[in-house]
This record gives C-alpha cells, structure tokens and sequence, in this order.
C-alpha cells in the first residue's frame, strides 16, 4: 500500500535498501554485472519485470559474435563492426568487445549455457550481416534465452539481493553531486529507496517509444530518461536501428523479430514481383548486407509500390531442406506457423521494426559514465556500435561490458556524501502531480508511437523532424493522471519515453548528414558512403548514377 502522509496527501518512503553496488536492470548485461560486482561487497538487482522474462535478452534469437577460430581475427571483427557502425564507434570500446567477446562467451559456456555445436563439438558459428566470417555463436534461434537462463543460474549462486517487479523511477544524488541510488516503486505502490557506493544502469533499450518495435513492452526508455534528468552525457540517440525483418500480421504480432539468422541460413528477400531485389541496393552482400542497408532496401521496395499487399516484402526459406529449417530456425517455424504459415512451404512476409538504440551514456572503456557513482553496461549505452549495430554484436556487449560493469562499479570506494532530504522530496513531488494530472498516459503512449514512427523513423526530414518535436513537448506537458497505482508507473513511464523520444528527435535535427542508420532525406554529400542510400536519392533527383564506396574497401 502507498503510504500517505494524511493531511497533506504525500508519499512516504516505505523501504531503504543499502547496497555497495545497486544493479538497475535484469537483462543480459545487468545479470552479468550483478554476477561480476558480488565477488566486492553487496549486490541488489532491481528488475521491473520478473527477471528472465521482460527484457530484451531473453528474446533475442540470432546470437552471439565473437572470435573463435583461427582463420578469423579480433582485427577483422574490429573492422566489421567499425564499417558496420559508418565509423561512428569509439574504438577503445570496439576494442574491449572484440578482444573480451571469446573469453566472455567462454564463461557462458563453463556455466552450462548449451550453444549449437560442429560435427567436432566446437561451438558452432552462422554468417550474419555485414561480417567477414561466420562469427555469430547460436543456440537454434534462442541464443538470448539460452544465456539469460544460465546467467541467473550463476546469479542465483551469489549473494545478490534480487528485487522484482520493483521499478526505478529516478535515480538520487548526494551532497557531492554523486549518485548514491535510486527510488523506486513496487507494484502495490510501495516507494523504495536504494542507496548504493556504486549504482550500474542496466537499463536496455527504448524502440517502445515507436508504434512497431521488437522490443519487450520494458524497453521504454527508462535508463535514458533517468540518466538525462540526473544530467548524465548521452551521445548518439539519433541512431536507431530499424532491423530489416519483422512480422507484419497478425496486427497483435506487428514489429515481432523475424531473425537475422534466416537470412544467416539462407533466406532470400523478394519483393511483391519476386525480384530479388538487394541485387539493386548491395550485390556483393546481398541479404548478409548491414541492417541499415537491407532494412532501407526494404522500406524503399515498399514506398515505390514493389511490395506485397500487406506492406511488407517476403523472406523466402522454402529452398533450405526442411531439417536445415527446424534444426536452426525451430522458434522461426513455431511462430510462423501459430500464424497459419508453413514456412518449409511458403515465404513470410516482413518489414522494418524498430529494434535498437546505438546511442546513450557516454561511457569509458571501464563503463564510467560522466557522473560520479554511475557505472551504464549495454543498450542503455552509446559508442559500441556507431551508427549502426552488427546482428550478434549486442549480446556479446552485455556479456563484456556487463563484466566490466559490475567489477569496476564492484572497485568503488564507499560513498561518502550524505543524501538530502529535498533529493527525495522532489521525487515525490514528481509523483504527486501524477495524482492531480488529468490526462491518460496510455493516450499519451499510443500518439507518441505514432508521432515516431511517422516522422522520426527510416528516413528523415528536417521539416517532418521539428514537427515531431514540437509535438513531443507538447505531449510531454500534457498532466499526466494517475488514476490507480498501476498508473502511477505508466504515468513515470510514459514520461520516460517522451523524454527518450525527444532525446532520438532533437540528436536527429543536430546531424544533417546520412550515416549508418540515420538518414536524412534531401541531404547529398560526395563522400555518401551508402549503396542503398546513394540508389534511392538517384532516383529522386533522377541524377546519373554515382559510384559509391564503402571507405577502404
Ligand atoms: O536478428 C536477430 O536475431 C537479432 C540479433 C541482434 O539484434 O543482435
């Protein structure tokens, strides 16, 4: 129960929780970190969802890129994932994923997690997009479950203090502009605070903020927003991955990953006339090309009238033998089939879906952010991928930068400064106004979905962008109402994902050029460094053709 203050009507604090080291998230990189930071001191985990459920992790099927035979090379997969991101990475960070990735996946492995295996019971490896070699480690197509359920098995093995269910709403800062936790609620409404030497944001993703998206529904946004609020350096929230492949019927299935691992496995793309239509946009890579390309390829057969009836273009496996098919893509073959679609006989049909956000926390190679006392490992971050992730990179980033996460944040000192009273207060102040709002944040919810995918999606304008954003301030005004407890959270959590849509809008207008996976429309440069891109704007002005170069290739 929310506890009242009677007369005045305000929130009290119900629970403190003191910690060495707070984790705030429960997915791929929160669990490792927790795992890591046990071995220093006293470890709690806040999960808004039952951990192994609600986060990303636990849905991502493709996998895991790291180096692990000797004709590939921590070089080569440094390069891929350096051109895949249009050069946009930090290279220190690239430097730590690819280096630390086998080692990772090794612990993985020594903790009972079961991947695909060769013939001579080496892990086995797929071709996935924009690499040199099949790097890209798999269990079937539920690579991500797989690892989730054995890191909180290893979880489970330490002393961490696990709080599920439990969401954070802000996170608190002491007399020396340190953060020293967090606050969060439970889903009776009970108000916890969390105080910690070292506080790790673990937080995911935020695709919910648009209308399609492959992310669980607890991909909103909340670390970006919480960090942003507490004055944190995000970089790169411009940059979001549209994965080429996801369901588009039934509506309730829209935006649902259709894995990159078809593709890995053979899978063709067609359009509506049954061209294979990346012949046009990239011949070398074809299908195995970088997300950003194969996903503009898509939208672009889509707005010119090639695509099939229901907006979509097909995913074609029907040549693969039908064990290729239920051995490596069984999740693939259930889902599809739930939907009335054999997919041994018939070809799916996809579209883009938002699925990532390059950008975030400004992070060091030892996952500092620029606040003192907050540590940030996984999505929630920027400066790994660039402007654009390779497919199997982002389970390996949380399993490196979880470790290194949880040990640096594990390292920390013990805090010194004392937590004001009025950090808290303002809190609730917050948290009051939702009592006396007057507009459903659920309303809020569905236009700001909307508003993203319409004007901030695949392709940009500047006049479609401050559109946007106009209307997200205004959104973002709007009183939101809590008429329950349960709309206490969507209240904290629709405001968290205008602010990460803002956040996405805002970086979007400040970049004018085509990079990765941003690409605003109208913009021509002589050094356009994207087939895909470079075909479509042809057509447009109906210029010559231009050749178009990847940098050193
Ligand atoms: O397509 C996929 O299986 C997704 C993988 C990823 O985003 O890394």
């Amino acid at each position: 129960m929310v506890l009242y203050n009677a007369p005045t009507n305000k929130m009290l604090v119900d629970e403190i929780v003191d910690a060495h080291v707070l984790v705030i998230g429960s997915g791929g990189a929160g669990v490792r970190a927790a795992v890591e930071a046990s071995r220093y001191g006293g470890v709690v985990m806040v999960s808004k969802t039952i951990a192994g459920k609600g986060g990303c992790t636990t849905m991502a099927e493709g996998g895991y890129n790291a180096v692990l035979r000797d004709r590939d090379s921590v070089d080569v997969h440094r390069e891929d994932t350096l051109k895949g991101g249009a050069y946009l990475n930090d290279p220190a960070l690239v430097d730590a994923l690819v280096r630390e990735a086998p080692e990772r996946m090794t612990d993985l492995v020594r903790w009972g997690a079961v991947f695909d295996v060769t013939d001579d019971r080496q892990v086995a490896q797929r071709p996935f997009g924009g690499q040199r070699f099949p790097r890209t480690c798999y269990a079937g197509d539920r690579t991500g479950h797989e690892m989730i359920m054995t890191l909180l098995d290893r979880l489970d093995a330490t002393d961490t203090h696990l709080y599920q269910e439990v969401s954070v709403i802000d996170l608190i800062k002491d007399e020396n502009d340190a953060v020293a936790g967090a606050i969060a609620l439970d889903r009776d409404g009970d108000v916890l605070l969390f105080r910690a030497d070292a506080t790790v944001l673990a937080t995911g993703g935020g695709t919910q903020a648009y209308d399609i998206s492959t992310n669980s529904a607890a991909g909103t946004g909340d670390g970006f927003a919480m960090a942003y609020r507490a004055g944190a350096e995000l970089i790169d929230m411009e940059m979001i991955q549209f994965h080429p492949t996801g369901a588009i019927y039934p509506y309730d299935a829209r935006g649902r990953l259709v894995t990159e691992a078809v593709r890995g496995e053979g899978g063709i793309l067609l359009n509506a006339r049954r061209e294979r239509f990346m012949e046009r946009y990239d011949p070398d890579r074809m299908e195995l090309s970088t997300r950003d390309v194969v996903a503009r390829a898509i939208a672009t057969e889509v707005l010119e009238g090639r695509g099939t009836s229901r907006g979509g273009v097909y995913l074609d496996v029907t040549h693969l033998p039908a064990e290729t098919i239920e051995a490596r893509l069984p999740v693939m073959l259930e889902q599809f089939l739930a939907y009335g679609v054999d997919i041994r006989r018939e070809p799916m049909e996809v579209a883009p879906t938002a699925h990532h956000i390059m950008g975030g926390l400004r992070i060091t190679p030892e996952c500092r952010t620029t606040l003192k006392g907050l540590f940030a490992c996984g999505e929630v971050t920027g400066g790994v991928h660039g402007a654009n992730r390779l497919g199997g990179n982002a389970l390996a980033d949380t399993q490196v930068f979880g470790k290194r996460a949880g040990e640096f944040a594990g390292k920390a000192p013990a805090r010194s400064g004392r937590i004001d009273d009025a950090a808290i207060e303002e809190k609730f102040r917050m948290l009051d106004g939702f009592f006396e709002g007057a507009v459903n944040p659920t309303d809020v919810r569905k236009d700001l979905k909307l508003t993203m995918w319409n004007q901030a999606g695949i392709f940009r304008s500047a006049p479609d962008l401050r559109t946007a954003l106009t209307h997200i301030r205004r959104l973002a005004d709007k009183r939101l109402c809590a008429a329950s407890t349960a709309n206490l959270l969507e209240c904290c959590t629709v405001r968290n994902m205008c602010t990460t849509a803002s956040l996405i809008v805002r970086c979007a207008l400040l970049r004018p050029e085509n990079r990765g996976a941003h690409i605003r429309l109208g913009w021509r440069h002589e050094d356009d460094y994207d087939p895909g891109l470079a075909l479509r704007s042809r057509r447009r002005h109906g210029a010559a053709p231009r050749e178009v170069r990847y940098p050193g290739k």
